[in-house]
């Protein structure tokens, strides 16, 4: 692997291995096997590709100062792939299935994990999907799970370099009693209008407000956002927007650094109030805000304007990453080392 250039890797596929898939059928997982293609069979019928039975897992593995691999809170998106394989009527997999595919999917694939120091991890990507073949509307009744890794750099160009975001008003990604919380492939498609309108003015992603009453910051297309003023780290509450894994742990350590914190509706005049603005996920990590534009009321929002990330941005940043790659305490419990 003397050819992957770790500390500039982008966001992308870069093929592995091995990958690990696993069969649902007659109501019953199988065994996971492991696999050297890239490519799947799929019955032309088969309700993932026509009806969106399709949900996904994002997590990373992190290679340590200390030469060993650790996963944060692997545990957290098996919980999640289940509440998403339930919000759509799938198989759900087992949190003991999801945790040998996963591992054994890094373990297969050790020498892709970016070396320490460089930024870059290994991102994991379980996927589940209606395998079943079915005309009319309904469920499938034979799924697969796949587990796929992937070296990857940091989601926003530049790491924890300011992004710009535009809000975006002629696209809704997910309605209140919609799929939002679940991490079902119908919303990314959802989002793409919007991601690709902002992409084409210039900006990292957009912003989505909530789809009811306009009024509400939602989330920053794939992934969650918060606000500080007063020291306090403010994240929206929705009912439509997927529970970031990053977020609900930023919320912990804010409380461990002594940051207030509110979870509740973020009115979007209220960007005007924050001192800094960020983006929290697996893939974006937290990436701050730089500028948020709301081009239909003709609003420029701007935080970081000396082009650095505000202070309790890094703060987090630190101690998050720091836990993750193994080089502070993991005094939450959050890390499984890959044996
Ligand atoms: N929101 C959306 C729509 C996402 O796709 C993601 C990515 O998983 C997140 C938020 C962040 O969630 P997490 O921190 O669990 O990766
Ligand atoms: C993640 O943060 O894991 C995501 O799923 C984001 C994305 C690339 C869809």
């Amino acid at each position: 692997m003397g050819t992957l250039d770790w500390k500039n890797l982008p966001f992308g596929y870069i093929k592995t291995d091995f990958n690990i898939r696993c069969h649902y059928k007659d109501g019953k997982w199988g065994k996971p096997e492991v696999s050297q293609s890239e490519y799947i069979d799929i019955h032309i019928a088969a309700t993932g590709l026509h009806y969106g039975q399709e949900a996904f897992e994002g997590l990373k593995a992190y290679m340590g100062k200390d030469g060993k691999i650790r996963v944060f809170r692997w545990d957290e998106n098996a919980s999640r792939l289940i509440s998403s394989a339930n919000g759509i009527k799938m198989a759900p997999v087992p949190a003991e299935l999801f945790r040998e595919a996963i591992f054994q999917a890094i373990n297969l694939n050790k020498k892709f994990v970016p070396p320490f120091g460089s930024g870059a991890s290994l991102y994991v990507r379980p996927l589940l999907y209606g395998s079943g073949a079915e005309v009319g509307v309904k469920p499938a009744s034979e799924y697969t799970f796949i587990v796929f890794v992937t070296p990857v750099g940091p989601y926003f160009k530049g790491g924890v370099k300011p992004v710009n975001m535009m809000i975006c008003r002629d696209v809704d990604r997910a309605a209140p009693l919609g799929t939002g919380i679940y991490k079902v492939g119908g919303n990314y498609a959802a989002s793409l209008r919007a991601l690709v309108a902002a992409k084409e003015s210039g900006y990292g992603s957009a912003l989505f407000l909530d789809a009811r009453e306009k009024k509400y910051i939602d989330e920053c297309g794939p992934a969650n956002f918060y606000g500080i003023k007063n020291n306090t780290y403010i994240t929206p509450k929705s009912e439509s927007i997927l529970g970031s894994i990053t977020n609900k742990s930023l919320i912990q350590l804010a409380g461990s650094l002594g940051i207030k914190t509110e979870r509740r509706q973020v009115p979007v005049e209220e960007l005007a109030e924050f001192s800094e603005t960020g983006a929290c996920g697996t893939a974006a990590v937290i990436t701050p805000i730089g500028k948020i534009v709301d081009p239909e009321k003709n609003k420029i929002y701007e935080y970081c304007k000396d082009g650095k990330p505000g202070e309790l941005t890094m703060k987090l940043y630190n101690k998050l990453v720091g836990i993750q790659i193994g080089d502070m305490p993991d005094e939450f419990g959050w890390m499984t080392v890959v044996e």
